[in-house]
């Protein structure tokens, strides 16, 4: 174990440098290295309900009109199971959609045929260590990772995505990413939108060139800091904003904020409401009309959606609204470090998809007054009730870090070691940390170096704090938790007013977010399983930065 560890930690070491370059073309010509294929180590004893392949793949897909896209795919192939476990969208680069049962027994053979290390975490599952996706775990071209767990997770919404170390944005930008669906005996009784009116929709946004081709940072090195931004709005991976749905009819609408590190601000052009019934790992207790909703990457949520008294023809519409971002403090606005430079700047308005009522039908789902109640955590019952872990999000020496600390392979601090079966409140915060000071982003090694001078030296003893405040979306491994508080009071108050009425802090979330001067406390509960997992910034350039870091239950 820890002479594979220490191999891989060399591999890593020697690849930090170059981690910088995204490698492009995608494509690269050597041929396949899986000559000499172990057999899989399949356990005997393990009988999986749904048994499936799965590979990452080079594809080019037919997105636009002339020259094909090339695209990083996950393809699939059921060997055992129900045949609509596996949902595969036509010429999307997404993966398909795995649909599973709490209680069932999966098996994924997870293939790498790309030309780099990769592996595939089940975002939000509650899973043993070893089927996590841990990024010391990766595997390279040729090889197969197999993952055989029991779902134990509430009915909701998961998904899947690579989590190599330094290359999750690239990966997942290429098209490496999937739904997860689970659903459950208390999910059954409510009779919730089944089959063609159970919809996902992945929102992602990507930069195009002139040949078709999909463009990741091209900004060097600033773009990395704030995030990928593209121009463009891609639906369920493809560019047509556009979803064909029955009027007269309901549908249950799964949203994905799949982007590497765009935020929506959702809202129904129409002035509606949005009818919001579930959220990340679970069905709220009760549905929850919000004017508009923030959904930051990697959460998801779920959304009522009644067509009952539209007509064929109609056309409505899911916008994201303006609203401030806060991280353009200062000198962030001057075109310098500009983030936005993309058609579509954060925080902007702009439309994420029509839905063409293209035909008429009718279905008798009814939206149920009570949902599920599932028992929140009770903070009397967190050993640390009066004194919640702290992890503080912010930037030191031009590095995203949690507490100070940047990504180590299997690296734990002792504040990031838990015990197994206790309940804990963990509040994270994101006040910029003592970036100020002799250790601060200023001293040496800082920003300024390699700036140029672009930057005036006046600068340097006020406001930067601020200016290098970001949004992190905050996600946690292997547990889902409840949002125990929101604390705003430090926050810039016309941020806050622009975004107040789009959160949820109902249900079970594994995800938040964490805007500039926010402060949040979760509780959870770990159980079952020992090891190391992860907790990091869902902005997939953050995390690739190292602003991501083990915490270990023993
Ligand atoms: Cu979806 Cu560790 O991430
Ligand atoms: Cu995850
Ligand atoms: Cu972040």
């Amino acid at each position: 174990m820890s002479i594979k560890n220490d191999r891989r930690n060399f591999i890593k070491l020697g690849c930090a440098g170059a981690s910088i370059l995204i490698t492009w073309p995608l494509f690269q010509s050597c041929a396949n290295a899986n000559s000499n294929e172990e057999p899989l180590k399949l356990n005997p004893d393990f009988k999986p309900d749904l048994d499936i392949e799965l590979t990452a793949t080079e594809r080019e897909i037919g997105l636009f009109d002339g020259e094909k896209t090339k695209c990083w795919s996950f393809k699939s192939e059921l060997i055992k199971g129900e045949p609509g476990s596996l949902q595969q969208t036509p010429d999307s680069y997404l993966g398909p959609t795995i649909k599973v049962r709490k209680g069932q027994k999966i098996r994924i053979r997870f293939k790498n045929e790309l030309q780099e290390e990769s592996i595939v975490h089940w975002h939000g599952m509650h899973v043993p260590e070893e089927y996590d996706g841990h990024p010391t775990d990766v595997i390279s071209n040729g090889e197969t990772y197999v993952y055989e767990y029991e779902v134990m997770n509430r009915a909701g919404t998961y998904w899947y995505h690579p989590h190599p170390h330094g290359r999750t944005g690239p990966q997942v930008y290429n098209g490496l990413a999937g739904m997860l669906l689970v659903t459950d005996k208390k999910e059954d009784n409510l009779g919730l939108p089944t089959g063609e009116f159970d919809r996902s929709v992945v929102i992602q946004d990507r930069s195009i060139d002139n040949n078709n081709q999909l463009v990741y940072l091209d900004g060097g090195r600033m773009d990395r800091m704030n995030g990928f931004l593209g121009d463009e709005i891609f639906v369920n991976g493809r560019p047509e904003q556009e979803l064909s749905l029955k009027a007269g009819c309901n549908y249950r609408l799964r949203v994905l904020n799949g982007s590497n590190s765009r935020i929506y601000k959702l809202a129904w052009d129409n002035g509606e409401p949005l009818t919001v019934i579930g959220v990340d790992g679970s069905i709220l207790e009760q549905s929850k009309e919000m004017p508009y909703l923030m959904l930051a990457p990697a959460e998801r949520i779920d959304i009522w959606l009644d067509l009952k008294n539209k007509k064929q023809g109609d056309e409505i519409e899911l916008k994201s609204l303006a609203f401030e971002s806060g991280m353009m403090g200062g000198m962030m606005n001057g075109g310098m470090m500009n983030a936005d430079n993309t058609r579509l700047p954060l925080g902007s308005e702009y439309s994420l998809f029509k839905i063409k009522m293209n035909g008429s039908g009718s279905n008798d789902f009814l939206l149920p007054e009570k949902l599920v109640a599932y028992n929140s955590l009770d903070p009397n019952t967190a050993i640390n009730k009066n004194n919640p872990r702290e992890f503080n999000f912010f930037m030191q020496r031009m590095q995203w870090t949690i507490n100070g600390r940047t990504w180590e392979a299997r690296g734990v601090a002792e504040e990031e070691t838990v015990k197994l079966n206790t309940t804990e409140i963990w509040q994270f915060s994101n006040k910029g940390g003592n970036m100020m000071g002799g250790n601060g982003m200023m001293g040496d090694g800082g920003m300024m170096d390699g700036g140029g001078g672009m930057m005036g030296r006046g600068s340097e003893d006020g406001g930067m704090g601020n200016m290098m405040q970001m949004p992190h979306p905050v996600h946690i491994h292997q547990v889902q938790f409840n949002v125990l508080e929101r604390d705003t009071s430090e926050m810039d108050p016309s941020v806050w007013e622009s975004i107040k009425d789009g959160f949820i802090d109902e249900g079970w979330q594994d995800t938040v977010l964490l805007m500039p001067g926010m402060e949040i406390k979760v509780i959870m509960h770990f159980s079952d399983f020992k090891g190391l997992f992860l907790y990091h910034c869902h902005n997939l350039e953050h995390e690739d930065m190292g602003m991501m870091r083990n915490f270990k239950i023993t």
